[in-house]
C-alpha cells in the first residue's frame, strides 16, 4: 500500500524537479546575456551599425551600402568607419556624435554636397578623412577646427572655388591635404601658414590664376619641392593671355609688381574714390537743382507776363477790348 503510494508520487517528485533544473538554468542563461555581453562581445565587434560589418579592433565596414546616412548607433569603441561608395548627401551637426575613438574616417563617393559646420564635432583623434569624389561646392568656417589630430586631409574631386583659412583653421599635425580635381584658383596666405607640418599638397587639375593671388601658393611650393613627376602638371591659366605656365617656374621677383607699386596705386583709388564720388554727387545734385529751379521760375515768370496778353488777344468783347488791342500795336509802333 505504501510501496504503491511511493511509486505513484515518483514521477510527479522527479516532474517536478525537472521543472526545477529547467528554471535555474534559464535564470542563468538570462543572467549571462545580460551581464556578459558587453565586456565578453566588445574587443570582437562593437555594437555593429545594422546593414555594416564589424570586425576586430573596431573596424566597422559600411562600404558600398546604399546608404543615405550615416548610421546610427556609432560608439566610442570604434576606430575606423567605411563609409565610402554610398549615398550620403548632408552630414549635420554631430554627425558622428559618441564615436569619440575614430581615428580613420572614410567617406569618399558619396553624394556630400553639405557638411554641417559643427558634423566633425568630437572626432578630436581622428587621424585620417577622405571626403574625395563627393560634390562639395563650399564648406563652412571651423568646419575642420576640430580634428586636431588631423594628418591626412583628401578634398580632392568635389567643386570647390574657394577654400579660406577658416574653413580649415589650425591643424598642427596635418601632414597630407589633397586638393586636386577641383575649380581652386589661388590659396590664400594664411591657409599654408596655419599647417606647420604640411609635407605633401595635391593641386593638379585646379585653374590656378596666373595672378598676384598665386604668390603664396608659389612661395611654399619653393620652399617645398616636390619630385618633377609631380610638379609638372602643375600650370595656371592666364586670364588675359589665356597661356598655360608652370606653377613653379614663377621666382618671387616675378610678383614684384604686386606689392609696392601697384598696392600703393590701388590703395590710393580705394581711398579717394569713396569722398570723391560723394563730393562729386553733391555737386551734380546741386548744379541740377539749381538750373531746375531756374528754369521753373523764368517759366513762372514767362507764363505771368504771357498769360494777360493771351487773354486780352482773345477777348472778342466790348470797346475795353477794342482799346485794349489798340495798346500792343501803338506798342510794336512805338517800337
Ligand atoms: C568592406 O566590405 C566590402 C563588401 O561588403 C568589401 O568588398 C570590402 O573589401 C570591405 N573592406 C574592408 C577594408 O574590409
Amino acid at each position: 500500500m505504501r510501496g504503491s503510494f511511493f511509486s505513484r508520487l515518483l514521477p510527479q517528485l522527479s516532474l517536478l524537479l525537472l521543472l526545477l533544473l529547467l528554471l535555474l538554468s534559464l535564470r542563468r542563461v538570462w543572467a549571462q546575456e545580460h551581464v556578459g555581453t558587453a565586456p565578453s562581445r566588445s574587443p570582437v565587434a562593437p555594437e555593429c551599425p545594422e546593414a555594416c560589418s564589424c570586425s576586430l579592433g573596431g573596424k566597422v565596414n559600411c562600404s558600398a551600402l546604399e546608404l543615405p546616412a550615416v548610421p546610427v548607433g556609432l560608439n566610442w569603441r570604434i576606430s575606423s568607419l567605411l563609409l565610402d561608395h554610398n549615398r550620403v548627401s548632408t552630414l549635420p551637426p554631430g554627425a558622428f556624435a559618441g564615436a569619440g575613438g575614430l581615428l580613420y574616417l572614410d567617406l569618399r563617393e558619396n553624394r556630400l554636397r553639405s557638411v554641417h559646420a559643427r558634423a566633425f564635432w568630437g572626432l578630436g583623434v581622428l587621424q585620417w578623412l577622405d571626403l574625395s569624389a563627393n560634390q562639395l561646392e563650399t564648406l563652412s568656417p571651423g568646419t575642420f577646427a576640430p580634428l586636431r589630430a588631423l594628418r591626412f586631409l583628401s578634398l580632392a574631386g568635389n567643386r570647390l572655388t574657394l577654400l579660406e583659412p577658416s574653413i580649415l583653421g589650425a591643424l598642427p599635425l596635418l601632414r597630407v591635404l589633397s586638393l586636386q580635381d577641383n575649380s581652386l584658383s589661388a590659396l590664400e596666405a594664411g591657409l599654408l601658414n596655419s599647417l606647420p607640418a604640411l609635407d605633401v599638397l595635391r593641386l593638379r587639375g585646379n585653374p590656378w590664376a596666373c595672378s598676384c593671388a598665386l604668390r603664396p601658393l608659389c612661395t611654399w611650393l619653393r620652399k617645398h619641392p616636390r619630385p618633377a613627376s609631380e610638379t609638372e602638371n602643375l600650370l595656371c591659366v592666364s586670364p588675359r593671355r589665356q597661356t598655360l605656365s608652370l606653377l613653379t617656374a614663377f621666382p618671387d621677383a616675378a610678383f614684384r609688381h604686386c606689392t609696392q607699386p601697384l598696392a600703393a596705386r590701388d590703395l590710393a583709388v580705394v581711398y579717394s574714390l569713396g569722398p570723391v564720388s560723394f563730393l562729386a554727387s553733391l555737386a551734380i545734385c546741386l548744379a541740377l537743382g539749381s538750373v531746375l529751379t531756374a528754369c521753373s521760375a523764368r517759366r513762372r515768370r514767362r507764363r505771368t507776363t504771357v498769360r494777360p496778353l493771351l487773354r486780352r488777344q482773345v477777348d472778342p468783347s466790348g470797346p475795353a477790348s477794342l482799346e485794349d488791342a489798340g495798346r500792343p500795336a501803338a506798342a510794336a509802333t512805338q517800337a
